[in-house]
């Protein structure tokens, strides 16, 4: 029987039955729902609007289905909708008439907005210490390679010389803004919605202070029917993690092709590749595609999300129940991409012959033998034409510029002299460099001290 069937004639249709139901997938609540609960009992009881004796049966009768629940497991009910009905079935069934009372002054609105919340609370830390122990790895690569010089690319055409560090260091700057993002979104969703009831609060004495701050929230939420019709912090969860996850998969864009022959700047452990069921020289970066291919799965959950709730009036609505399965699988997905891809850096290894030979050609060096022009009196638009001529010609002969011989530099300006040639060295155009930000290898240390005080701040 339902809890609803004084003011219903009939039974749930089977099908509504099952397709109203969220146990499913909202069974994962369950702790959360029994911490809240709990908070809820313990204020009933203090505030005399339940006996303090049965507020202590309830804790205690919740904390045996905990238990129970953690240790060979219990089978929950269909009939029960969700998890709060059927924890709070479970509860009655153990502990008789006392059971019936923990629903005094609180709806499942505020119940399920209470749940979901402690769970991004709780997740948000495990988010950022795995974005962390990524950082670390990058940290870890970059240190061991300061002088690794790489071509670094705009529109993926070779454009000025970096180092691997310096590369490493950007995708690092990128994480670090992921981990502030998810500190954000802590912070702000600190606020408990319980005592919101269905929208109204309710006409008891609750005191909202008191399970807010036995839940571990900062305060209770201003406005109850706010409270019970916001999901800003899942949405804001998610935004993050999709941000997140487009990070790793520009990095697995980056990892595949760094990992082809074409390029072959590194190769990947053989533990963290696959090959192929027919092609015999096949290794495959399947780790990298499977996050860039992810990626596309939490921002499909993220729009999930925002679609749902678009045209919601206030309060609650059961559109929101929609809610769990994205949450959940951003979540799990983002949880399960960071380690493996963190592994896979931390154990590819790098060729920098190749990175060298690569960033030899293509002309990075161009920019630096105008500013050698700029810096022998000629202003820069002029300098640049005279460098466009000279690799024209280079790529007319099948030189590079370090390859011309003097007469050809002054063939097309009287100010180049044998000291060009040092200025075009890649070490020297990197060291060259060493703006803040930049990849010389003094630049990269103060990025990497950078990175490294803000890990020790999170450690
Ligand atoms: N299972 C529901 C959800 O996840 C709980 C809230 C139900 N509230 C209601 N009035 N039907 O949203």
């Amino acid at each position: 029987m339902k809890l609803w069937a004084g003011r219903f004639q009939k039974e749930t249709d089977t099908l509504v039955n099952d397709f109203n139901s969220s146990i499913g997938f909202d069974a994962r609540l369950y702790k959360q729902d029994i911490q809240g609960s709990m908070a809820h009992a313990a204020m009933l009881g203090r505030q005399g609007i339940i006996e303090e004796h049965e507020a202590e049966k309830i804790i205690n009768g919740l904390k045996t289905i905990l238990s129970e629940i953690e240790g060979d497991g219990v089978e929950f009910s269909l009939d029960n909708e969700d998890i709060h009905m059927n924890i709070e079935a479970m509860l009655t069934h153990r502990i008789g008439d006392a059971g019936k009372r923990l629903h005094t002054a609180r709806s499942r609105n505020d119940q399920v907005a209470v749940d979901t919340r402690l769970y991004v609370k709780e997740e948000i830390p495990v988010l950022i210490g795995k974005v962390l122990d990524l950082e670390r790895v990058l940290v870890k690569k970059a240190k061991a390679h300061l002088d690794t010089v790489m071509p670094g690319y705009t529109h993926l055409q070779r454009a000025q010389p970096t180092t691997f560090a310096h590369y490493m260091m950007a995708y690092a700057n990128m994480f670090k803004r992921d981990v502030t993002r998810l500190e954000d979104c802590l912070e702000r969703l600190d606020e408990c919605p319980l005592g919101a009831g269905a929208l109204a609060t309710s006409t008891y004495p609750v005191d909202r202070f008191a399970t807010a701050q036995a839940l571990g929230f900062k305060k209770p939420t201003d406005n109850s029917m706010d409270s019970v019709s916001d999901r800003d912090y899942v949405i804001e969860l998610l935004s993050a993690l999709s941000i997140l996850m487009m990070h790793l998969s520009r990095f697995s864009e980056e990892i595949i092709l760094w990992c082809s022959w074409e390029f072959k700047f590194v190769d990947l452990d053989d533990a963290y590749s696959t090959g192929s069921s027919i092609m015999p020289q096949k290794k495959n970066p399947d780790v990298a595609e499977l996050v860039r291919g992810k990626t596309g799965r939490v921002y499909g959950d993220l729009v999930t999300l925002l679609t749902m709730m678009k045209g919601l009036p206030l309060a609650y609505n059961k559109d929101m129940q929609e809610d769990k399965e994205a949450l959940f699988d951003a979540v799990d997905t983002v949880e399960l991409c960071l380690p493996v891809f963190a592994a896979m850096v931390d154990t590819l290894t790098v060729r920098p012959k190749n990175m060298a030979k690569a960033a030899a050609g293509g002309f990075i060096n161009a920019t630096d033998c105008a500013d050698y022009l700029v810096k022998k009196g000629l202003p820069f638009r002029e300098a640049y034409m005279i460098v466009g001529r000279l690799v024209n010609l280079c790529i007319k002969t099948g030189d590079t510029l370090d390859t011309l011989t003097l007469k050809d530099f002054r063939a097309i300006s009287g100010l180049f002299d044998e000291d060009v040639y040092k200025a075009l060295e890649l070490k020297t155009c990197v060291n060259g460099r060493s703006v803040y930000g930049g990849p010389a290898r003094e630049s990269v240390e103060k990025q990497i001290s950078n990175i490294e005080g803000f890990l020790a701040q999170r450690s």
